[in-house]
Parts: structure tokens; sequence; C-alpha cells
């Protein structure tokens, strides 16, 4: 890819478009379709390695530890294997318990981010076994780990990530398809999950084609002071990168909540001033969602619902950014896609400076 602006107003704008190549990139080669497995030889774990994780610790910081939590709760469905992620830069500092059955994996696009690194150092130190999902490559964070998953976003420059993160949420699915079909997963559910990621480029395109109507919402949302954005389970880290993304370009305030949790505090806050963003999938949580959906509504909350086609919405006067539906345990990577153009487009239509954002940097190599 060339580093010039190649006619996008925004390097944000240019790597937004990339993706469907660039998530072409990072399962080149790496579906397996004989076995319906991933393929990842950078790891350097034999699958008797793979097996023989108990844990799995995701850390990165930012946007790359909610993608984190993304792929936790991918591991978890389609490999079984309790997962979570941390941010890297609380995680170094609390005497983490290191377990040598424990697979750690490090997510960075720089590879750079200093809390990230030394977090991996700590693990080291302590004896456990750690891998990276970096973009970078030599990086000091590839570098440090014993093997990984090169992303192959190529070169992003926005401040605001989004084809890494993406990439990242893809890595995550071939490292749970890869630790799923040592274990429990049949070969079919991992066929089944080969040709959802397959299709995910020409889904990513098929929403990229939606981006004038995301930015007739974007100029709704925009003119908030403050927002939130819920989701529940699969679509919560959804809606923290969806409100990171905002906060970061568009200096609104954006807060993300699981949607579950609305009741127990902050639905106190919904008025007509206060617009939520809903991850609303289909799957085996609509109905909650919707019921959530309502009570927002009953309160004068306007909502702005990120969702699939056919989520009924009956009688609800509901705007929606349809996405196309993949396998569930998949939705996550298609349902972040529209939240990118839509802070992109509230930061353009309040004339702030996309690439650059005030007060942060690219990768944060100090402390
Ligand atoms: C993403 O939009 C942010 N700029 C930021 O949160 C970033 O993801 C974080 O600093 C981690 O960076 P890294 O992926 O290079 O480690």
């Amino acid at each position: 890819e060339d580093l010039d602006l190649g006619g996008y107003p925004h390097y944000m704008a240019k790597e937004i478009q990339e993706q469907p190549e660039s998530v072409e990139r990072i399962i080149r080669g790496r579906l397996d379709d004989r076995f319906g497995v991933a393929r990842l030889d950078g790891l350097n774990l034999t699958p008797r390695e793979l097996r023989g994780f108990a844990r799995v610790k995701i850390l990165g910081c930012g946007s790359a530890y909610y993608v984190g939590q993304i792929g936790a709760t991918m591991i978890e469905e389609l490999a079984r294997i309790p997962a979570d992620a941390e941010a890297a830069s609380e995680f170094r500092y609390r005497n983490p318990i290191i377990e040598a059955d424990t697979l750690y994996i490090a997510v960075s696009q720089s590879g750079e981010t200093i809390d990230t690194a030394f977090a991996v150092e700590e693990i080291k130190r302590k004896g456990g076994r750690v891998v990276g999902l970096v973009n970078v490559v030599g990086s000091t964070i590839a570098r440090a780990c014993e093997g990984g998953v090169y992303l192959h976003a190529g070169p992003e420059i926005a401040v605001a990530s989004t084809k890494a993160l993406t990439n990242m949420a893809v890595g995550f699915a071939l490292i749970a398809l890869a630790l799923g079909r040592v274990r429990d997963l049949s070969n079919a559910d991992g066929q089944r999950i080969i040709d959802a990621i397959r299709a995910l480029p020409g889904q990513i395109k098929s929403i990229l084609d939606f981006e004038p109507e995301i930015a007739e919402h974007a100029k709704t949302v925009a003119a908030a002071k403050s927002l939130f954005f819920v989701g529940r389970v699969r679509g919560y880290p959804v809606a923290r990168e969806g409100a990171q993304k905002f906060k970061e370009i568009s200096y609104r305030h954006a807060e993300a909540y699981q949607t579950s949790e609305l009741k127990h505090g902050p639905l106190a806050l919904i008025d007509e001033a206060l617009p939520t963003v809903a991850i609303v999938p289909s799957d085996e949580l609509t109905g909650r969602n919707l019921a959530a959906v309502q009570q927002i509504k009953a309160r004068g909350g306007a909502v702005l619902a990120v969702t699939h086609a056919d989520v009924d919405f009956g009688e609800l006067d509901v705007p929606r950014i349809v996405v196309p539906k993949t396998e569930p345990e998949l939705d996550p990577i298609l349902l972040t896609i529209p939240l990118q153009l839509l802070a992109y487009h509230a930061a353009l239509t309040l004339g702030y400076d996309i690439d650059k954002p005030r007060n942060l940097a690219k990768s944060v190599t100090v402390e």
C-alpha cells in the first residue's frame, strides 16, 4: 500500500476502505478446508502444546484491549477454554499470577506500546508462554514473543485504528479455530467458521457501500454532547470500541455499558439530550436487547441501532444501521465496522483533525 492518501481526504478514510483487502491478507494461506482448521505455523506451538493450555489471557491497551475482549469471547465459544482480556497497562503493575498452563496473547498494532511490551516481559520473567498478535513485523513485541500471528493489515497511519483492529478480530477467530480444532470443535463446525471467515471481505465491502447513510446518522449523533454505546456479551466490546473511536476523534463524551447494566444505574441519565447507540444483533439475546431499547425510548432517549436485517423492532421507531449476518461467533467483526464510519463522519461534521486528534499519539512508547 502507498503511504500517500491515494485520493482520500484522510488516512482514516483510506484505512477504513482498505479493510476488505486487508482481511484477505490475514486469512491468505491460513485456512485449511481439508480439516476445517486454521494453519498458524508462526505460533510455534504443536497441536499437543495447543491442547495443553487450560486458560487464555489476552493483553493489550486501548482498542487492542477491547478487541482482545472480542477475541476472548470467540475463544471461549469456539474452543471452550476459559479466556479473558485485560488492559496490559494494569496487568503489569498488579503482580499478576503467571501460570504455566495459560496461553498469554499480546495484541498490538504497532508492536511498540510500552505497557504491552512490559507485560510481555513480566510474563516471560515468571515463566509464562506468550505469543503475539501484532501488525508491525519485527517490532519490539513481535520479537519478544515466542511466536505469533502477524496481522498483515499494512501500514496504519491514522491515530484512530481501524483496519488493524479488524484484522486483530479476524486473527482471534483464526486462533480460536486452531485452539478449538485440537479440542471439541468438530470438523463441520470448523468448516462453518472457515466459510464465514472467507465471506468477511465481501460483507465488509457491502457495509462500506452504506457510508452515505451512516454519514447522515453521524450528523444526528454528533449534535449530542454525550452519548451511550450499549451492547451485551458479544456486543459489549463492540460498544466499548464504538465509544472509544467516537471519543478519540469527535471529542464527545461517549460511554459504553453492558445493555444489561443500564437498569442498575445509568438509566437515570437517559433523557432527550442523551442518545444511545445500541448493538442489537440477531442472536439469542435479541429479545432482551429489544426490551432495553424499549426502556430507553420510554424515558425519552433516542436510539440508533446497529443490527441485522431479521431483527423485528415492531412498534419501536428506531433508526437502524443494518450489517450482514455472519456466524454468531464472528458477528462482532462486522458490527464494529459501521461504528468506525459513524465516528469518522461525526468528527468530519464537527470539523476536527481526524488523523491527528489532540492529546493522542499513534503509539504510546513512554509511560
Ligand atoms: C486506537 O484507536 C487507539 N489509538 C489506541 O487505543 C490503540 O489501540 C492503543 O494505544 C494500542 O496501540 P497498539 O495496538 O499499537 O498497541
